[in-house]
């Protein structure tokens, strides 16, 4: 197995480019699927969970090739509508293809996805906007089944008919399930107490560019009212809102002075406002972002995790990793997922004072942490004992962080451009 050794006490310094979203590509890779036609996606980061929806795209038939970090996919040859179990285990979030399979096909089969480390991961929200569509879904055995009346298969109607989506929660993945199936739905579409995230707004670029009639993107009502399928599309994912928090948190634990390029600052405005009112210096521009700490922190007062706009869950586990060492108290109130503080039970292997309950986390800083064994358990739970490391006396040896490489392309590799002393090696 491969672990990461890190010695802690280096401050950070220089400029690095900020990766491709994740959450923009993989939606944006299953909606690539929606018409036969040839995408060129510029951006791409190179990541397991993209590695898992290119091996989903092939299974379906499409061709799917990387050139540097633009992907390259001809789905004018798809020819399947299922999505075997083993694939669908190896990225949670592949039932982001219901959508652009349904909408193709006129019907979908697919495992249900399994929870993941962050607690159970329903898609009740999936499958009724799909039935909202007019498909026929059934769950027997863990399989979903989806068909929509009158399909006429693989090419053709797709039997799908506009309608209004009212989701119970403005849900990410569902609100970008409704939104591909809907470009290849007869009528209109609405979709009301939609997800807001940046990375919704990135995928109905690609659908406009792919030839959909859509808008309201970025808001909480989105109007699907056409699609007229564009046979090739050029498209560029978004930068990485949570890559940046990440090493924008990493600098805050480490100490130093670092700019990312290649970012869009208003995307995580929420988590720069704590880290700025913590005592790092921010400084913003257009595409890029400078942070600044020398002295010692102050604590963050309450983070309360929301949707977009509010402050994003997956870098909850980033910015605890940054309070541990700041003086006072930091409390975390964790809206969106069950089991979101994996991390602190490692984080007090360093040394750190949390205390949680529920969906609530105490964090009281420390003068120091102090290097130790641990073990990364979910994504973005192990990129916070990366970052907490950095500020670590000693060495920390970082055990299994493999599920890192679902969302980072190389974090090792860009903390060590920015001076971290960061050591892979297996054992
Ligand atoms: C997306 O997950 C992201 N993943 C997550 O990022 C992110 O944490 C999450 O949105 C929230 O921002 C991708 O985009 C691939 P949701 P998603 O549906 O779509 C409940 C990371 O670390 N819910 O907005 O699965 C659900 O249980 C990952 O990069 C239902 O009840 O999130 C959760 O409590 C982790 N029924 C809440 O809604 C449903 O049908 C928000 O989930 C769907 C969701």
């Amino acid at each position: 197995m491969t672990h990461w050794r890190i010695r802690g006490g280096e401050s950070l310094s220089g400029s690095v480019r900020v990766q491709g979203a994740k959450n923009a590509v993989l939606p944006i890779l299953a909606a690539s699927v929606l018409t036969g036609c040839e995408t060129e996606l510029q951006n791409c980061p190179r990541l397991r969970d993209v590695d898992a929806s290119l091996a989903i795209l092939r299974h379906l038939g499409c061709r799917a090739e990387w050139d540097g970090d633009t992907v390259y996919i001809d789905s004018r040859g798809v020819s399947g509508y299922t999505i075997p179990e083993k694939l669908m285990l190896q990225m949670r979030s592949s039932v982001i293809f219901l959508g652009a399979i349904l909408g193709r096909c006129g019907c979908a089969r697919l495992s249900m996805p399994g929870g993941c480390e962050l607690g159970p991961r329903p898609v009740d929200l999936h499958l009724e906007a799909m039935r909202a569509l007019g498909a026929h879904v059934e769950c027997v055995d863990n399989v979903i089944d989806c068909a929509a009346d009158g399909a006429s298969g693989l090419s053709g109607a797709t039997g799908l008919s506009g309608a209004v989506i009212r989701l119970a929660l403005p849900s990410v993945g569902a609100t970008e399930n409704a939104m591909i199936a809907a470009c290849a739905a007869k009528g209109a579409t609405v979709i009301e107490n939609a997800a807001r995230e940046p990375e919704i707004v990135d995928l109905a670029g690609y659908l406009r560019a792919l030839g959909a009639d859509i808008d309201g993107d970025g808001g909480p009502v989105v109007t699907v009212r056409g699609f007229a399928p564009r046979e090739r599309v050029r498209y560029r994912v978004m930068p990485d809102r949570i890559a940046a928090s990440t090493l924008l948190c990493a600098c805050a634990c480490a100490g130093g002075d670092i700019e990312l390029t290649d970012v869009t600052p208003g995307h995580f405005a929420a988590v720069t406002d704590v880290l700025g009112a913590m005592g790092c210096r921010i400084t913003p521009a257009s595409d890029r972002v400078r942070i600044a700490r020398s002295g010692r922190m102050r604590g963050g007062g309450t983070v309360v995790t929301r949707p977009y706009p509010g402050f994003p869950t997956d870098a909850q586990p980033l910015l605890m990793a940054a309070s541990l060492c700041a003086d006072g108290t930091t409390v975390f109130v964790e809206n969106i997922f069950e089991n979101r503080f994996r991390q602190a039970a490692e984080l007090r292997r360093l040394g750190a004072l949390i205390r949680t309950e529920g969906r609530v986390a105490a964090v009281t800083g420390v003068e120091r942490l102090r290097g130790a064994d641990v073990l990364a358990e979910d994504l973005r739970g192990g990129a916070a004992l990366v970052t907490a490391a950095l500020g670590a006396e000693g060495e920390t040896v970082v055990k299994d962080p493999g599920h890192i490489d679902r969302g980072y392309e190389s974090l090792d590799g860009t903390l060590s451009r920015l001076g971290a002393h960061i050591e892979k090696y297996m054992n």
